[in-house]
């Protein structure tokens, strides 16, 4: 049972990747153009030194507030795409392995499971804001509706990034079977029946049509000409807490702050989009100099052990999100994996937090935790 056996979140990467075709496990994976972000995103935690403070003794408690509401970790479940593609239990699998840890998880505009079918304690819903506005202002009264607590506008996106594994592969969504899917699907049949027997991939909030190159269907549906002052507009039609995902410099926190939203992902949507940008650890000490007194700085890319999650919350991060990490569970076990993912980052998170002398996670800031020059 390779869930049982995995000890780290690398193990699980490795499972994943016996488990699902190579064009699945690569759009995963990949990142955009030459993969240099990608890299950069993790190779960032390189620089992080702790400054431990030793016989401290007591006990350790990672319990948080993340937007105002208690949360077991500082950790949020990252707004993914296709998630079906990756195991037929989908979102539903990631959202009861998130409300049973006790965290939030978001659900994507590009997810396959609809609003109103989620159940969980503690969800919110990733827009993409379409050409469309009254479409838009429909899809978040849906997830108003059905109970999202956050609203988490993703600004990242104005066009698809440049996957060129997933050029070279030929992916589509949904999947179609071809010669070198059918040769390499053939050690995956499990992956293919469940694919072609559990329920047809549709898009969380939209009716795709047909197979497309995932490209493709993200260039027909944004709006690449989103601007600040829709931020007011959405303002006006989403009264929960407002997040604002893909934010990459002090100046445009700065703002997320001017137009009251509640909290920030530093982000560069693990790599996935601008290749060549910050990494977003590195923006983390920065942005909360200046607005961490304003808005909550939430940061991704990159985060693959407890310690990664000590050191950003130790620069300033009230929260990480992960995206890959619970993917490579769900892939290898469906709602046991992802569960299994979030205790592996517990364990690691609360070992650092006892071996760094902090009980409590405000006890994580700079007198613990620096970057190396
Ligand atoms: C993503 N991400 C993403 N973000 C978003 O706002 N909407 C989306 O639909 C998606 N889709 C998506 C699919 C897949 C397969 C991945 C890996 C990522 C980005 C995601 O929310 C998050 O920012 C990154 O995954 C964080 O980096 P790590 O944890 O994967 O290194």
């Amino acid at each position: 049972d390779p869930v049982k056996r995995a000890h780290t979140l690398s193990d699980l990467r490795a499972a994943a990747g016996k488990r699902v075709p190579k064009a699945v496990f690569d759009y995963v994976e990949g990142g955009a153009d030459d993969e240099i972000s990608l890299r950069r995103n993790r190779s960032a935690f390189d620089r992080v030194e702790f400054s431990p403070q030793v016989l401290v003794g007591g006990d350790i408690d990672t319990g948080t507030t993340i937007l105002g509401e208690p949360a077991e970790l500082p950790l949020v479940l990252a707004p993914t795409g296709y998630t079906r593609m990756m195991h037929h239990a989908g979102e539903p699998a990631v959202a009861q392995a998130a409300a049973e840890a006790g965290i939030p998880y978001a659900l994507s505009t590009m997810g396959t499971t609809a609003p109103e079918d989620l159940h969980g304690d503690n969800l919110w819903f990733q827009l993409y804001v379409w050409r469309d506005r009254g479409f838009t202002k429909d899809m978040v009264g849906r997830a108003r509706d059905a109970g999202f607590r956050a609203l988490v506008l993703t600004v990242d996106t104005p066009v698809p990034g440049n996957r060129v594994r997933d050029i070279r592969n030929g992916l589509t969504l949904p999947p179609r079977l071809s010669l070198s899917t059918l040769l390499d699907g053939a050690t995956k049949p499990r992956w293919w029946w469940n694919l072609l027997t559990t329920e047809p991939l549709r898009f969380a909030s939209f009716d795709g049509d047909g197979s497309l190159a995932p490209s493709d269907i993200g260039a027909k549906m944004f709006d690449r000409d989103v601007t600040w002052t829709d931020l007011a507009w959405l303002r006006e039609v989403w009264d929960g807490p407002l997040v604002i995902k893909g934010i990459q410099s002090v100046r445009d926190a700065k703002k997320a702050a001017e137009v009251a939203a509640d909290a920030v992902v530093l982000s560069n949507h693990g790599g996935r989009q601008l290749d060549r940008g910050p990494a977003p650890l590195e923006l983390v000490q920065p942005v909360a100099d200046e607005v961490g007194d304003r808005l909550e700085v939430f940061v991704d890319g990159g985060i693959r052990t407890g310690g990664d999650i000590a050191a950003a919350v130790g620069l300033g991060a009230k929260a990480c999100l992960i995206g890959r990490p619970y993917l490579y569970g769900l892939m290898t076990g469906g709602e046991r994996g992802v569960t299994k993912v979030i205790s592996i980052l517990r364990e690691e998170l609360e070992r650092t937090m006892r071996l760094v002398g902090a009980n409590a996670i405000t006890d994580l800031d700079r007198s613990r935790v620096r970057l190396r020059a």
